[in-house]
């Protein structure tokens, strides 16, 4: 074990999204590690590129202290009980969501402290900011303190990945989960999605022209958006005009109203119960049927064709969200 960091070796599982900034910052912090992938695929290569020592899953594991599992979250339930056997005399297992810790049956050995450190944003941005002497906020919470030393462990990691430049917050692993599964299905991917959809629509069948429809309700979104996240609700409403501020104030809740808010609940309801967990993880055993459906929906819908005549670029190559498609993704 490194006498440097509590951590010793780290081995980065997953080379992804999370995965390439997790192991750049724990280096760059002073770390020893080491990056676990399949091989002879992209992630392999890319990690090889930025000059880290690579191997395959199980080899990588042998003298490790730290492993961080950075794999897409449906996949660590098939990945995991391979990998188990030649984790038993880790020190530590971090993760960045808690989905599997929450809903997977994982074992892991008695003496081994379990945690999460979860950064509230992408990869890129968890790369980015580190590099300028920032870092994003994490979320810590512990799901097995092994050795007592879970939260010291934790607090360790978070630092060297850089999130300690802003501020490390505890809470517990079923809080980070249900939290992250509702904000992402209610606003920032679901919500958002439907809202702009629906909006665009509504215009385009008054008879309204398409580009123009498609620049007022979603290209804009992102000024607005930077508005809401230096500002907040109240001041984003201090910055826009009287009239903006008035059909706000008078028309937002007759689009977000209580028959939204009925569905909300119950979108909680089925998050808390494991029952989002159970149907997620049951259309990945059949193959992503349903996602891959109504995915090719989306793409026909449309708000695409608004968006080629408004701001032009290539259609979506729409590759399926998950290993290895999903090398910019943010959620
Ligand atoms: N995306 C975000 O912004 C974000 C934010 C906070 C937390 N998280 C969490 O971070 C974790 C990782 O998510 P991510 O978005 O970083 O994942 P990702 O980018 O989708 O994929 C991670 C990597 O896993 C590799 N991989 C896929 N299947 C594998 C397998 N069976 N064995 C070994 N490697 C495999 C892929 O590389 P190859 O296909 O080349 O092997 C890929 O590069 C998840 O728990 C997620 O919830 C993500």
């Amino acid at each position: 074990m490194s006498t440097q960091s509590p951590l010793g070796t780290v081995v980065v599982l997953g080379y992804g999204n999370q995965g390439e900034a997790h192991a750049r910052n724990l280096r760059d912090a002073g770390e020893q590690v080491r990056v676990a992938a399949r091989p002879g695929l992209a992630a392999e290569a890319r990690a090889r590129a930025h000059g880290f020592e690579v191997a395959a899953p199980v080899q990588a594991l042998q003298g490790a202290d730290t492993l961080a599992v950075l794999l897409p979250d449906e996949v660590v339930p098939q990945a995991w009980p391979e990998l188990a056997p030649h984790a038993g005399a880790l020190k530590a297992v971090t993760f960045a969501h808690g989905f599997n810790l929450l809903y997977g049956s994982l074992e892991f050995a008695r003496t081994t402290s379990v945690f999460l450190v979860s950064p509230t944003g992408p990869g890129r941005v968890v790369r980015e900011l580190y590099e300028k002497g920032e870092g994003l906020p994490a979320y810590l919470a512990v799901h097995q303190d092994g050795a007592h030393d879970a939260w010291a462990l934790a607090t360790h990691y978070a630092t060297s990945l850089g999130c300690a430049r802003a501020q490390l917050l505890r809470t517990t692993v079923r809080e980070e989960t249900e939290i992250d599964l509702f904000g992402e299905q209610s606003v920032l991917c679901g919500g958002m999605n439907a809202l702009v959809s629906a909006a665009f629509n509504t215009l385009v069948d008054a008879g309204y022209t398409p580009e123009v429809a498609y620049l007022e309700c979603v290209h804009q979104l992102k000024y607005l958006a930077e508005l809401l996240h230096a500002r907040g609700v109240a001041g984003l409403r201090r910055g826009i005009s009287g009239t903006a501020l008035y059909g706000d104030l008078t028309r937002g809740p007759r689009v977000i109203n209580e028959r939204s808010r009925e569905e909300m609940r119950a979108m909680l309801t089925e998050i808390r119960s494991g029952a989002f967990a159970h149907e997620w993880l049951a259309e990945v055993a059949a193959g992503k049927p349903t996602l891959m459906r109504l995915l090719s929906q989306g793409d026909a819908d449309p708000i695409e064709a608004g968006r080629l005549r408004a701001v032009g670029g290539a259609t979506p190559a729409a590759p399926p969200p998950g290993p290895g498609g999903a090398g910019a993704q943010s959620k």
